[in-house]
């Protein structure tokens, strides 16, 4: 166990803030955590499971104790003819684990290649990318109870899986730590090439999808859009598409006919805030010490020593503009501290 006092949290936030946390707890295993959460938990005024800060905006010191899991470790723990169930530690990195799963020929985790983040993470957020999301593998999550230290497994059904939300940043947020995730692998190719310029990218290059092939593809168009956040200090998508319903949306597309969209169901569109955001005119813009990348309206930048209230300045202004000009609110996906 790892336990550090006055702690600097610059190297566990991408945005890179440099703000400090009154306690930091980093655990290796369900015993260590048990012990953290008799220790320090269960008593702390404030507490915050951190992942790999690729998600979050501290907007000033946080007075109370930060938490980071190191669990490790793969396990297959299961094996049929077709499919593949693999236990990983909630500290992994993800995008080691989608390595893992390549360089194993497991198929199902490669269009979520170098989305930066920790396992336990991949199932609290579900996070996604190019048409597939954590959920489509989660085949269960494991925790333990905050209150008693109680191991819970939930199903996946149990999750309550949808667009970036689950049960645990829902309902139950702040009551389980993931400490063990349990992925469904193929063994047999299948592939998810039809969102974006996926397909597209290996057909220029003349070449059929393999699992190593559509992996560099991801990483090719995720480094051409995305900014390196030990570059330039981000937290990928700043905020969530948002989802309208099926009026609103028609309405809008009669107005702005090239406006592209993705079908949730029968009554809700999904809008791509980067549009959005980009049709406002933000691209590339700066206000203080915060920008909009210049090539992802999504995203937003440190630009140096920026603290979390610019950035935050920045997204409101976006906010207000996206919401006169389109009808449309946009939510952060990124967490505010
Ligand atoms: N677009 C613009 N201007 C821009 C950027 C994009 O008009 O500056 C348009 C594109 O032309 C496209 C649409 O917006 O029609 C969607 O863009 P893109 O495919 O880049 O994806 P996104 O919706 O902006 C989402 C995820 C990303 C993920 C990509 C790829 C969210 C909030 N973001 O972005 O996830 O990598 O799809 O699947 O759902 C993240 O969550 O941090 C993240 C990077």
């Amino acid at each position: 166990m790892n336990i550090q006092e006055n702690y600097s949290l610059f190297p566990h936030n991408t945005f890179g803030m440099d703000v400090k946390t009154s306690v930091f707890v980093e655990y290796t295993s369900v015993t260590e955590l048990k012990e953290v959460l008799n220790q320090y938990i269960r008593s702390a005024e404030k507490w915050l499971h951190i992942g790999g800060g690729s998600n979050l905006l501290f907007t000033e010191d946080y007075k109370g104790v930060i938490l980071h899991s190191a669990i490790k470790g793969y396990e297959v723990v299961e094996e049929t003819a077709d499919e593949v169930f693999v236990r990983v530690g909630a500290g992994e990195v993800w995008d080691d684990f989608v390595a893992l799963a390549v360089s194993q020929g497991w198929y199902g985790a490669e269009n979520l290649s170098l989305i930066p983040g920790e396992v336990g993470a991949s199932a609290v957020q579900n996070i996604g990318a190019y048409g597939v999301e954590a959920k489509d593998l989660i085949v269960k999550v494991e925790t333990l109870e905050v209150a008693t230290s109680q191991i819970r497994v939930f199903s996946w059904a149990e999750c309550n899986y949808a667009y970036r939300e689950s049960i645990f940043k829902k309902e139950l947020k702040g009551k389980y730590i993931v400490t063990h995730v349990t992925y469904r692998l193929k063994k047999k190719a299948e592939f998810s090439l039809e969102y974006g310029n996926v397909k597209a990218e290996l057909e220029k290059a003349g070449v059929e999808p393999t699992l190593h092939r559509v992996r560099e593809v991801i990483i090719r168009i995720r480094e051409e859009k995305l900014p390196d956040p030990k570059v330039q200090g981000n937290a990928g998508s700043f905020f969530m598409n948002p989802i309208v319903p099926r009026e609103q949306f028609e309405q809008l597309v009669e107005m702005y006919p090239s406006m592209p969209h993705y079908e949730v169901d029968t009554t809700r569109v999904k809008i791509p805030a980067a549009w959005l955001i980009d049709q406002c005119g933000w691209k590339g813009k700066r206000l203080g010490k915060a920008s909009v990348h210049d090539r992802q309206a999504l995203v937003l930048v440190n630009c140096g020593g920026a603290i979390g209230k610019e950035i935050i300045a920045l997204s409101e202004e976006i906010r207000r503009s996206v919401a006169d000009k389109f009808g449309v609110q946009i939510l952060p996906e990124v967490n505010f501290i």
